[in-house]
This record gives C-alpha cells, sequence and structure tokens, in this order.
C-alpha cells in the first residue's frame, strides 16, 4: 500500500517515517510512505499557498490550485485510491474506518493548515473527510502521521509475527491487555514492592486467557 502526504512541512513526517516499524516495512517493500511539500504544486514565483477568505475574516485559507494540481499527479491511474482531507468536522477516525482505509492501494492524506482549507477541495477532491478526535490541532500533520501508523500497522508483516495479532484477536474482537516482563517483583524503595500479577507467573494457559479476558480491554470489536 502506498501512502500520500500533502503538507508544508515534509521533512519531520519522511524523518519520522523512516524509523521504527515503519522505517523497515518500506525498507522491504511492504509499504511506501511519501510526505510531499504542497509548494511543490503552486504556480507563482512565491510558492502561494494560501490566501485571504472571501468574505473577510481572520486568517489564511489554504487555496484549492495546488491541491488539485498534487492530487491529480499523485493519483495517476491506479485504482483503489482514496483521498482523505484532514478535518475537525470530518468523521472520527477508529480501528473500524482503519480497517476499511487498510485495503486500498493507495491512500492521498491532505493535511490542513492554517485557519482552513478552501471548501472546494472537500466538495471535489477529497472521498472523505475525516478527524482524529473532537479537538482542534493547529494541522493535520500529526493526523496524517497517525492515520499512517494504524493502518501501516494492519498490513500484513508490518507489525511483526501474525501469532501475535492473532492471539489479540480471539473472542470476537482485538483485545488490549495489560503486559508485564521482568522482573517479577520492582522495588522502588525499601518499603514498596510492585509485584506481577501471580496468575501470570504461574503459566497456567487456561487461568491466563481467563485473566486476559478480564483484564483486557476490547478496541474493536470483529
Ligand atoms: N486538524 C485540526 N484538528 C484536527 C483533528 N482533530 N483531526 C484532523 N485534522 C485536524
Amino acid at each position: 500500500m502506498k501512502f500520500d502526504i500533502l503538507t508544508l512541512f515534509p521533512e519531520v513526517m519522511n524523518d519520522y517515517f523512516k524509523q521504527g516499524l515503519l522505517g523497515r516495512a518500506q525498507r522491504s517493500g511492504l509499504i511506501q510512505v511519501q510526505a510531499h511539500n504542497l509548494r511543490n504544486w503552486t504556480d507563482d514565483k512565491h510558492q502561494t499557498v494560501d490566501d485571504k477568505p472571501y468574505g473577510g475574516g481572520n486568517g489564511m485559507v489554504l487555496k484549492v490550485g495546488p491541491i488539485y494540481r498534487a492530487v491529480k499527479e499523485l493519483k495517476g491511474r491506479r485504482r483503489k485510491v482514496k483521498v482523505v482531507l484532514l478535518t475537525p468536522r470530518g468523521r472520527v477516525f477508529d480501528q473500524k474506518l482503519a480497517r476499511e482505509y487498510a485495503d486500498l492501494r493507495q491512500l492521498i492524506i491532505i493535511s490542513g493548515r492554517y485557519e482552513g482549507v478552501d471548501e472546494r477541495v472537500a466538495e471535489n477532491i477529497a472521498d472523505d473527510q475525516v478527524s482524529i478526535g473532537p479537538y482542534v490541532l493547529m494541522s493535520g500533520d500529526l493526523p496524517a502521521m497517525i492515520m499512517v501508523e494504524v493502518i501501516a500497522r494492519l498490513q500484513a508483516g508490518v507489525a511483526g509475527k501474525e501469532s501475535w495479532l492473532a492471539e489479540r484477536q480471539e473472542r470476537g474482537g482485538f483485545w488490549e491487555c495489560p503486559q508485564y516482563t521482568r522482573p517479577e517483583i520492582f522495588q522502588p524503595n525499601n518499603r514498596t514492592k510492585w509485584s506481577v500479577p501471580k496468575t501470570l507467573v504461574k503459566g497456567d494457559h487456561r487461568a491466563i486467557k481467563k485473566w486476559r479476558q478480564e483484564k483486557g480491554k476490547l478496541i474493536e470489536r470483529g
């Protein structure tokens, strides 16, 4: 799957995407992630990406032209492509929506900046408008990175051992459970002991399964 992000600050994002599991997944060809500078698609010598709003008011609005040209070029002739505009007004992103996007060949993400994006982008260019939660950020840059990470993790081979995923996907959904590792008893000071729950240490698999079911939280219904 290919991810293309349109932003005014591609460097920070591309650095991030080179690290850890995302970096490894790209080097092994499982996914491609690329943040692009919207200024590459401007048509004036000052590389203007924004302008004053019609009707007056504060702030600047991202222009439709550079976004239109960028999306047209990035899309090419691929099928199974979606274009997402990030905005606090959008549908809230959750694991279910991530799964829908995970089946695409390409996802183009437009990160809004400044006080807004010309509404013609939402009306004519974007297939969906997505928000990562009910709060307002200064741009769609962090939301874009979050979307890429969540969706990339669902691609086969990206998140490491499939058996680990399958185990958590038992019982009709994805379970997130408390995890512990050595030491069994940690002593932050002489008076305090933090212990690992006995059930996990003992190794009775039936009991462990039951414990995880009780303590785990269902993140997504299967
Ligand atoms: N841009 C600003 N706030 C946002 C949010 N919550 N989700 C997506 N894009 C945003």
